[in-house]
C-alpha cells in the first residue's frame, strides 16, 4: 500500500551557516534537520576527550546535539528552529556559564 503525504515537501529556501559554510533549510526544519540533511554529523565534542558528537535522540532528551548557536553556546539544535541567516558554530568542549 502506498502512503502519499497531505502535501508535498516544502523546498529548502532558507540558508543557515555551519562553521562558515552554507547549509540549505526548509521553513519548519530544527537546526539539527538542516545540518543532517546537509550531512554535517557533528555539532559538538566532548570536554574530555574531545570526541565528536551529534543529534542523537531528536527529542530534546540526550543533549548530544548542542552548538553555539548565533553566539549562545549550550543550544540544543533539534529543538531549535531554522532561520535564515542563522550562525551555528561547533561547540568545542563545556561551554562557559559566565
Ligand atoms: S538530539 Fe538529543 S537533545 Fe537534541
Amino acid at each position: 500500500m502506498l502512503v502519499r503525504p497531505a502535501t508535498a515537501p516544502a523546498e529548502a529556501t532558507l540558508t543557515i551557516w555551519f562553521d562558515g559554510v552554507a547549509a540549505p533549510a526548509r521553513p519548519g526544519d530544527s537546526v539539527a534537520v538542516a545540518l543532517l540533511a546537509a550531512g554535517i554529523m557533528a555539532t559538538r565534542t566532548t570536554p574530555i576527550s574531545g570526541a565528536p558528537r551529534g543529534p542523537y535522540c531528536m527529542m530534546g532528551a540526550c543533549f548530544d546535539c548542542l552548538a553555539t548557536v548565533d553566539g549562545r553556546a549550550n543550544v540544543q539544535t533539534c529543538m531549535t528552529p531554522v532561520r535564515d541567516g542563522m550562525q551555528v558554530q561547533t561547540q568545542r568542549g563545556a561551554a562557559s556559564l559566565g
